[in-house]
């Protein structure tokens, strides 16, 4: 007897700004190519276009101010009770720009996943985040920038790498035209990465990640 159908593994999505990222999870979700239901958005910023774009798509959202909480482990926590109360299987970070403390990547090990503007493990980490990214990798010289999509751990953007894409830095490139031509591979990558996830195809032995075929 053939198994019944699963149901398709539950997504939440952590945000505090445009949300694009967001958008591209959402594209991808509704031409049938991302087998996930996004289940909840959340923003620590009130206001911010992608709760807007959530709820043009019918996603309930929730917002979660940080300044509302004493310190990171407090907000922390009503995230966490968040992710629990929607049922979540699979958190993304889209632009969340926020640290989480450890309880939050331990109760989803091998399933929360963060997209970083930048080829890690160059050019992460505390204070690296938006722009600052960009003007660090413009600042180094480097030829070369991308996008990383990495398991979230305890420690800032240094979890195990899912999946890269390169773009090239130009010689006449500022902040802006750079974070626009890494801005396009990260909808590519992240979408792909979340697909392996929902898939349980990640094999993930310390830093390393190798995906099981299809
Ligand atoms: C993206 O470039 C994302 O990689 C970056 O913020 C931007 C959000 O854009 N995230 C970080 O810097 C986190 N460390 P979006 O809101 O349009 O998806």
């Amino acid at each position: 007897m053939k198994n019944p159908p699963k149901a398709p593994k539950r997504l939440a999505v952590l945000v505090s700004g445009s949300g694009s990222n967001l958008q591209a999870l959402i594209d991808r979700t509704e031409d049938g190519t991302l087998p996930v239901d996004i289940v909840r958005v959340i923003s620590n910023v009130p206001g911010v276009y992608a709760l807007e774009r959530a709820e043009k798509h019918g996603i309930p959202v929730k917002v979660i101010p940080h300044g509302q909480y004493a310190n990171a482990g407090e907000f922390s926590q009503a995230i966490l009770e968040e992710l629990l109360r929607c049922q979540a299987d699979i958190v993304c970070l889209a632009g969340f720009m926020r640290i989480l403390t450890a309880e939050v990547p331990l109760a989803f090990p091998g399933r929360m996943l963060n997209i970083h503007p930048a080829l890690l493990p160059a050019f992460g980490g505390k204070g690296m985040y938006g722009h600052h990214v960009h003007q660090a990798v413009l600042d180094s010289g480097t030829q070369f920038s991308g996008a990383t999509v990495h398991i979230v751990t305890e420690e800032p953007d240094a979890g195990p790498i899912v999946l890269q894409k390169i773009v090239p830095v130009l010689p006449d490139d500022d902040v802006e035209s750079l974070a626009k031509r890494v801005l396009e591979v990260e909808h590519e990558i992240y979408p792909q990465a979340v697909k392996w996830v929902a898939e349980d195809r990640l094999i993930i032995k310390g830093k390393r990640v190798a995906v099981k075929e299809d």
